[in-house]
């Protein structure tokens, strides 16, 4: 796997943003046909919801992603 990306699935990020986010990183992924190289996993709540909608790409922490940064953030990492 070339790169991972995990999506805080807890309810708080969930419902703050997390479920259009990871939308956006499926049909991104799709787009780009690069599927096959990301690994894409949910995570449970770590006790950041205060810095939510969290999201880390391999070593890096993202955090208050909405969806203009999340679109950003996958631009940025897979251009
Ligand atoms: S729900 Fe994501 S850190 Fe708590």
């Amino acid at each position: 796997m070339a790169h991972q990306i995990k999506v805080c699935m807890g309810s708080s990020c969930f419902a703050r943003g997390n479920a259009k986010n990871l939308q956006l990183i499926q049909s991104f992924l799709e787009q780009k046909g690069i599927e096959a190289d990301v690994e894409l996993c949910g995570l449970r709540c770590c006790n950041r919801c205060a810095a939510g909608p969290n999201i880390t790409i391999d070593d890096t922490e993202y955090h208050h992603v909405d969806s203009g940064t999340m679109l950003d953030i996958l631009e940025k990492t897979f251009r």
